[in-house]
């Protein structure tokens, strides 16, 4: 499904005049909507969150207003879909802009994961763990939990990761090879002798079966073109420049990147790590730059820059605008229609929420 166009009459208002309605059509639906909105949203999105956080603290966000019927989720698809999947039959929840998913969450095919799992099922290998990243769609939760696997975000990784192990012979990391490489790495793996890159144009992911065999984990070929474009180089720019500066990078950067930066953490790790540090630090960012944009306006007695000098936003999650959220306000004012509703089919739904549950019962 597609964004339909807005309608003329929000087309045509001024941008002010969209914040009045806004503010006001808010206060209005306040008994029965809630507004979540991720790190990544625009400012004009973000200042009417009731709500804002990373992936891991909106799904438990989502969870924690059952009094109300309306959800509206300013972030990407499958964050929405994780909320309608973690929500009562009763709650209903809106995407703004329908288009707004995530480039990484596409790169892993359930046809896909299937095939694999069928190669390597056929080599007699079993006691495999999957672990989804959220970034995924339902129908890879749904995998993941059918196999006795887990969900994990950018903030509890290293602990499910490390739950997985223990459990399994092997893990299968989707879709995020960085975050997967990263992680496997902190709880003690080695990247050369432990892990594998699993591409799944290829049989069996372009290894042997013996290389497949000897591996712990199985790195899916997926990653985030946002975080993907920030290198080794430019760490090493801003440290011949800046000399006091940190370095912090969320973990779908490039293992060589987040191996260089002081620090690495989920966008609400950068953002309390970077607020919790005296007044005059000095600070490099490697993640999405409305983020870090937004934290240079709130922060004026530190330096936050981004670690790029052509920093890119996510363009999906750009896509939802105040025009849509006045949309989707609007329209369940007036005429009590959610539009834009993620509905997530009940046995996708059940499946999925097994490896969302395991997760949140271990943070
Ligand atoms: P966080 O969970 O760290 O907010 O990450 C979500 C995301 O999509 C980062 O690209
Ligand atoms: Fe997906 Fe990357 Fe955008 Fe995050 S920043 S939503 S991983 S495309």
């Amino acid at each position: 499904m597609h964004q339909e166009p807005l309608p003329q009459y929000l087309l045509s208002m001024t941008d002010a005049a969209i914040q009045t309605l806004l503010f006001d059509r808010r206060k209005k639906l306040k008994d029965r909507c809630i507004i979540l909105g991720h790190h990544y949203q625009k400012d004009d999105v973000i200042i009417h969150a009731d709500f804002v956080g990373d992936s891991l603290k909106l799904a438990k966000a989502a969870t924690q207003y059952p009094d109300k019927q309306n959800i509206v989720f300013c972030g990407v698809h499958f964050m929405a879909e994780t909320a309608d999947i973690l929500t009562s039959d009763k709650q209903r929840v809106a995407l703004p802009e329908l288009d707004a998913g995530c480039d990484m969450a596409d790169m892993a095919k359930p046809a896909d994961i299937e095939k694999a799992w069928h190669e390597v099922n056929a080599l007699g290998i079993e006691h495999v763990i999957p672990v989804t990243y959220v970034n995924s769609s339902a129908a890879v939760k749904a995998f993941v939990g059918d196999h006795d696997g887990i969900v994990c975000t950018s903030g509890n990784a290293d602990q499910i990761v490390r739950w997985a192990l223990n459990r399994g012979q092997h893990v299968l990391f989707l879709p995020d090879q960085h975050l997967g490489r990263n992680v496997s790495k902190n709880v003690g793996l080695d990247p050369e002798r432990d892990m594998l890159l699993w591409d799944p144009t290829k049989s069996l992911g372009g290894h042997n079966a013996e290389n497949v065999k000897s591996s712990r984990v199985w790195l899916w070929k997926g990653h985030c073109p946002v975080h993907e474009e920030f290198t080794v180089a430019e760490i090493e720019d801003i440290r011949s420049r800046h000399p006091k500066m940190k370095i912090i990078v969320h973990p779908e950067c490039s293992m060589a990147v987040c191996d260089l930066a002081d620090a690495v953490g989920s966008t609400e790790k950068i953002i309390d790590t970077i607020t919790s540090s005296p007044p005059g630090s000095e600070w490099a960012v490697g993640t999405e730059k409305n983020l870090v944009e937004r934290l240079a306006k709130n922060l004026r007695d530190r330096t936050i820059v981004s670690l790029s000098p052509t920093p890119s936003v996510c363009s999906t999650m750009n896509k939802v605008t105040a025009r849509h959220l006045a949309w989707i306000l609007d329209e369940l004012y007036q005429k009590n229609i959610l539009r834009n509703q993620i509905k997530v089919e009940p046995a996708i739904s059940a499946s999925a929420k097994k490896a969302l549950i395991r997760m949140m019962e271990l943070s």
